[in-house]
């Protein structure tokens, strides 16, 4: 076997800037939706009582990927992470294995990333007001790319203070309560999903809401009649229909398949996006391995600069 290529999560953080990530990540929205690139739905398997493994593949631009990961929603109480594993990346032409990636800081940069991404594509073109609810690991790196995608003064809230005034002070912004968050311009949920933070009083016009705490079955973060109020979109439908943000409103028969838009549709033109200034649009993010795939993509190919890694003959 040739040599693997280690990516660490320094290594991965030192080589794709926010900025980088929120590039690549849309462009692998565009190439999953024009049909260039292929991914199955991920697979669950459930660990109760604390979590879920996923297994997620993704083909496309010569390699072919797969992220073993976990969703332990509960694990930073314990001091551990939430999400752990890694991917492995191999060449999609002869098969051979070419990378092993630390998944967190992949899930850090590619989740970050759609959260401007949805912004930028559904948000009101004057929107510029973040607000963070939940600023926990995923919450933070969805901060720091809205930020690099020069959304901001942010507004962030979260139960544990200290990460709530750990960020604001990282990107200069302020630390609040959860309305004046929910009083911002594009605000994103990025909480275990034990309980809504959104209600339906809370949405006022204008306002974009992004979803991405809620990856699995079971979890929401806003409740059923704030959901129906919304302009809808997701990342993927089969996913968002069976473990997101909008599964609770589809099981309850009140969202159907033709009420929401997949993100990538919306960015190809296929589908439009937010339908009047007045809207409220909500985005469920449920995570897909197109955006892991794209934050590889560039780890093997150096394209925004490469970073160290290791490599090792397995
Ligand atoms: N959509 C995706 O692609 C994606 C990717 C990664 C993680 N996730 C999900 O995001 C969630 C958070 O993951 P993480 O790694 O950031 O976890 P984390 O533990 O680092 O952060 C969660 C934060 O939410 C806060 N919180 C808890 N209840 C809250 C409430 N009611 N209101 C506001 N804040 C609250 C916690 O204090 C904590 O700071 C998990 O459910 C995870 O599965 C989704």
């Amino acid at each position: 076997m040739a040599d693997i290529a280690l990516f660490d999560r320094d290594a991965v953080l030192a080589a794709v800037s926010p900025a980088a990530a929120i590039e690549l990540v849309r462009d692998g929205f565009v190439r999953y939706a024009s049909g260039e690139w292929a991914m199955p739905p991920k697979v669950y398997l459930d660990a109760p009582p604390n979590g879920d493994f996923r297994a997620m593949p993704a083909r496309g631009g010569g390699l072919a990927i797969l992220k073993w990961v976990t969703s332990f929603p509960h694990n930073s109480a314990r001091g551990l992470p939430v999400v752990d594993g890694a991917i492995f990346v191999s060449d999609a032409e002869s098969g051979a294995m070419r990378a092993v990636v630390n998944a967190q800081a992949v899930t850090a940069l590619r989740t970050g990333a759609v959260a401007a991404v949805a912004a930028q594509e559904l948000a009101r073109e004057d929107a510029r007001t973040v607000g963070i609810v939940g600023c926990g690991v995923h919450g933070s790196w969805a901060a720091r790319c809205l930020a690099a995608a020069e959304y901001g003064p942010g507004v962030c809230y979260d139960p544990d203070p200290e990460r709530a005034g750990a960020l604001a002070g990282e990107l200069g912004w302020e630390a609040g309560v959860l309305d004046d968050v929910l009083e911002c311009d594009v605000v994103t949920c990025v909480t275990p999903g034990d309980e809504p933070v959104v209600r339906a009083s809370d949405l006022h016009a204008g306002m974009h809401l992004s979803m991405l705490g809620a990856d699995a079955a079971g979890k929401a973060e806003a409740e059923i009649d704030a959901v129906t109020r919304c302009a809808l979109f997701c990342d993927e439908w089969e996913q968002a229909s069976h473990g997101g943000e909008l599964t609770g409103a589809i099981r309850a028969g009140r969202v159907k398949r033709e009420d929401v838009t997949e993100l990538g549709a919306v960015m190809t033109g296929a589908a439009p996006g937010r339908p009047s200034d007045d809207a409220v649009t909500l985005f469920d993010s449920t995570g897909l391995a197109i955006q892991d795939l794209a934050i590889c993509h560039a780890l093997l190919e150096g394209a925004t600069g490469g970073g160290p890694h290791r490599t090792v003959a397995l």
